[in-house]
This record gives C-alpha cells, sequence and structure tokens, in this order.
C-alpha cells in the first residue's frame, strides 16, 4: 500500500504521515528532507541555491535512510529548500529515489507537495491535508517557542504565506491536490481527531 500525503507548510500532514505509518506498518518519507537536505549542503559549503548541475550532482549523493528533521528543521534551510525545488533537474533526481522509496515492501507513506500529481500518481490512497495560514501560524509559532526559539507570530504567518505562493506559484510540480485526492482540513482538529479522521479515509477508500 502506498500513501500520498500532500499539503502547505504546517498543516500537520507530516505528523499524520509519521502516525499513519506507524498505525498499517509502513515506511515514512518526508520529501520535503530530501529538499532541505540538499539545501543544506549547499549552504554549508557556500555553494549558489540557483545552480542546476551543482544541486543534481550534491542529490546524488544523498541517503535516504540518514535524514534527520531535528538537524535540517533551521527556517533558513526551509527557506532554501523551497528555492531549490523550482530547479526541474533537482526535482527530477529527487522524485527517482523518492519513487524508489515508495516502490519497496511493504509499501510506504509518503508526505510532501507533489506526492499524489507527480511522484506517486497511483498512490492507493491520496490525501491533501489543509489548514487556515492563521491556523498553521499559530501551530508553527508555538512550536518554535516549545523549542526555545525566537518566534514572532506575525513574521511567522507572513513567512508561511510567501513559501505557500512560491511552493504553489512554480512552473514544475506546484503545490495542488491531485484530482482525486481527499482532502482533509484540520484548522478545527487536534492532533488525534485529525488522526482518526486520517484512518477513516484511508479505510474507506481502500475497502473501495
Ligand atoms: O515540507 P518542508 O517544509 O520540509 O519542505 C521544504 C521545501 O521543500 C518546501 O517549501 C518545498 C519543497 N518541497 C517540494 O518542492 N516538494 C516536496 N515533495 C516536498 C518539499
Amino acid at each position: 500500500m502506498i500513501i500520498a500525503i500532500d499539503g502547505p507548510a504546517a498543516s500537520g500532514k507530516g505528523t499524520l504521515a509519521r502516525r499513519l505509518a506507524d498505525h498499517y506498518g509502513l515506511r515514512h518519507l518526508d520529501t520535503g528532507l530530501t529538499y532541505r537536505a540538499v539545501a543544506a549542503a549547499l549552504l554549508a559549503r557556500g555553494l549558489p541555491l540557483g545552480d542546476e548541475a551543482v544541486a543534481v550532482a550534491t542529490a546524488r549523493n544523498l541517503d535516504l535512510s540518514r535524514l534527520d528533521r531535528d538537524v535540517l528543521s533551521a527556517h533558513e534551510i526551509g527557506e532554501a529548500a523551497s528555492r531549490i525545488a523550482v530547479l526541474p533537474g533537482l526535482r527530477e533526481e529527487l522524485v527517482r529515489a523518492q519513487r524508489r522509496f515508495a516502490q519497496e515492501p511493504p509499501g510506504a507513506v509518503l508526505d510532501g507537495r507533489d506526492i499524489g500529481t507527480v511522484v506517486c500518481p497511483d498512490a492507493d490512497v491520496k490525501l491533501y491535508v489543509v489548514a487556515s495560514a492563521a491556523e498553521r501560524a499559530r501551530r508553527r509559532t508555538q512550536e518554535l517557542v516549545s523549542k526555545g526559539q525566537d518566534a514572532e507570530y506575525a513574521r511567522v504567518l507572513a513567512d508561511l504565506e510567501r513559501r505557500d505562493q512560491r511552493d504553489a506559484g512554480r512552473a514544475v510540480a506546484p503545490l495542488k491536490p491531485a484530482d482525486d485526492a481527499d482532502l482533509l482540513d484540520t484548522s478545527e482538529m487536534d492532533i488525534e481527531t485529525a488522526f482518526k479522521a486520517a484512518v477513516d479515509i484511508v479505510d474507506s477508500v481502500h475497502a473501495r
């Protein structure tokens, strides 16, 4: 079974993907981390973010089993990831690796922006997770503060909206729901409620 989960930043898709993978005994790949890992490697070496050949070469050396969200969570890395994600050659390279991961038994949950549309268009279940920008900014601010980082709601909201625009507005594999995706709006849900709603969708789609 392959479950594709897409949605904007801080919609709750990552937490849902992890919990669904646990629940169904599947492997999990947060594809945002693949873009973040390439971005972090470029930043660390002082390499340009707009050079496709350099980005592709960096992606080829990526080990998908060693991606660590804690190491890659910095705000600057997320920004840089969103900027390099417009490079078509880089996307091709990362999508190839993501598909390989998805196809290994016993199946997987992948979360990102283009899983249901590009990476796994034949996924058994496709979820598109959304929440209002205000609610996503509230959650992200709380998360940063709980990690002892400086976070101001207005700035977090502005950053999220800018990133949404870039991710949804790019020419290649923009953020958008697949035609056959089930929409899950988590604006008014806590994580437990959202998880139960997601399991209901997966079980009902899988039974069809
Ligand atoms: O989900 P995230 O914040 O870790 O993702 C970081 C950036 O990577 C995001 O702004 C856009 C890009 N990305 C993408 O283009 N396609 C994906 N499947 C996942 C992430």
